[in-house]
């Protein structure tokens, strides 16, 4: 392959989504949707990636920080055209071939481009576009084809006319030019038209009026091409992309009892034999192992599951690891980081917060665990709760190896349970308690004799 370098179009504002948020910085299935197309395009091992930006440009390069990318700001955005000549002294100098890719057309496959760039290198073309046919064109620019069936020109929908309209090939908004001859038309580009933009569009025009050549591909699968303008279409991609996530996986091996309420993140691993039931919500590259059993009502977000893990309904879990053999729920929140060690057990309405809890220890009902290092088989006893906030700074509990907490204990931070210590229910405990010992904090228990009898009215005690 000759020299590319890739210029992706992320400027525009994305008006028709009504929205705060830059159009590319919309998630579709957890991820942006430039994020898809700049993977998309690295396998094409690019000399060069630049990003135009405008809209909220500095959001947009911050959400994309961690990817090797040059950005270019276009002020004002002035249209697709305009946004390639702000970019022009980046992708002038290079040598060979630009790839121009839409920051909203998300879907867009390796292999398509791939195709796109060596057919266009292999023509020999001046400038070859994406296209695809659509049963319902609207709002996309058609691709007008002379006589011969040779690509002549695009026009956008609000400047076609009525027969125009008609034409069910589309543009794509993805093209491939060679880069000497995309210089010689940039800049004659005019704003003269409906929306009165600088259209990228219409290079493909002045390239032939100066009889140069130019081609299309037709994209046969058309929903890997579809440009995402409105919430409804983003939406329909949502349902698209969900779609062959949950595919992949129950060809890998995962049973999902009702993939139509059940949502499951692209970068998100889950292991075979893994059962999700309805309502389950997989997020943030979270990695499942195999074997567990998902109940419904589960939202696990950038955590790490473990193998044979049973998670009951209703669990909230979010930057946690969650190790193998290890029960959890119903109605628990896991607020990370969080470690929960192997066979552990965490019950009904229990929150755990900014805590690694050992092998084998139990909690079972009721508690609030924040700031606790707990050793392995503990047990605590419903109720527990770890004082961990003075209303200024946050304290740490520490529980070791083999103690046992009575229900209803409140361990007020910075505490210490030495291993094997018993702490008897009820207790409030606020002095670290030794090895083995038995802390017993609570008022003693005083019984008066016929106290009741005394009070009751007369009339009863007969
Ligand atoms: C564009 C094409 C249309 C095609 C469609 C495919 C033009 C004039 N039209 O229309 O033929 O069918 O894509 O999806 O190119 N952008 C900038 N700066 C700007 C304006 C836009 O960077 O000043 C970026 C946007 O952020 C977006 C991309 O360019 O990522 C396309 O812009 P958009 O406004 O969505 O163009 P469409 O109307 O969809
Ligand atoms: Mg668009």
């Amino acid at each position: 392959m000759k020299r590319l370098s890739v210029l992706i179009l992320a400027g525009g504002k994305g008006t028709r989504l009504k929205s705060n948020l830059p159009k590319v910085l919309h998630r579709l299935a957890g991820k942006p949707l430039i994020e898809y197309v700049v993977e998309a395009a690295s396998p094409l091992k690019p000399s060069a990636v630049w990003v135009v930006v405008g809209y909220q440009a500095d959001q947009v390069r911050k959400t994309l920080s961690h990817l090797p990318l040059q950005f270019v700001v276009q002020e004002p955005q002035l249209g697709t055209g305009h946004a390639v000549q702000v970019a022009r002294q980046s992708w002038e100098g290079q040598a060979g071939h630009l790839l121009i890719l839409s920051g909203d057309v998300p879907l867009i496959s390796t292999q398509t481009i791939e195709t796109l760039v060596t057919e266009h290198e292999r023509s020999g073309v001046s400038a070859t576009l994406l296209s695809t046919v659509l049963d319902k064109p609207q709002g996309y620019g058609r691709v007008v084809r002379g006589e011969d069936r040779s690509v002549e020109r695009i026009v956008e929908e609000n400047d076609a006319s009525a027969k125009e309209r008609q034409i069910r090939e589309i543009n794509t908004g993805i093209y491939c030019f060679a880069v000497s001859e995309l210089a010689a038309v940039i800049g004659k580009l005019a704003a003269a038209n409906a929306q009165k933009e600088y259209y990228l569009t219409d290079c493909i025009g002045l390239l032939r009026e100066q009889k140069k050549a130019v081609a299309a591909i037709v994209c046969e699968d058309s929903r890997e091409v579809s440009g995402i303008n409105s919430r409804l279409e983003l939406s329909q991609l949502e349902h698209l992309v969900r779609a062959k996530k949950l595919d992949r996986l129950m060809r890998d091996g995962v049973t999902i009892v009702d993939p139509s309420s059940t949502y499951v993140e692209t970068d998100v691993e889950v292991g075979a034999d893994t059962v999700l039931y309805p309502n389950v919500y997989l997020e943030s590259r979270s990695k499942i192992g195999s074997g567990c059993q998902i109940y419904p009502n589960v939202r696990i977000s950038g955590s790490v599951v473990g193998n044979e893990v049973v998670i009951f309904d209703s669990c909230l879990i979010t930057n946690s690891e969650i190790r193998s053999g290890a029960q959890i729920g119903p109605f628990a929140h896991l607020r990370g980081p969080v470690v929960a060690g192997r066979n552990v057990r965490i019950g009904n309405f229990v929150e755990v917060k900014n805590s690694q809890i050992g092998d084998r220890t139990k909690a079972a009902h009721l508690s609030y665990l924040g700031d606790a290092q707990i050793g392995e088989d503990v047990n605590i006893g419903a109720g527990t709760i770890t004082c961990n906030y003075d209303g200024v700074s946050k304290h740490k509990t520490v529980i070791e190896n083999g103690v046992f907490v009575g229900s209803d204990s409140q361990l007020i931070a910075p505490v210490t349970i030495h291993r094997g210590a018993y702490i008897a229910a009820g207790s409030t405990i606020q002095q670290n308690v030794p090895e083995d010992a038995l802390a017993i904090a609570r008022s003693r228990q005083v019984n008066k004799e016929n106290w009741a009898r005394k009070k009751r009215p007369s009339r009863r005690k007969e």
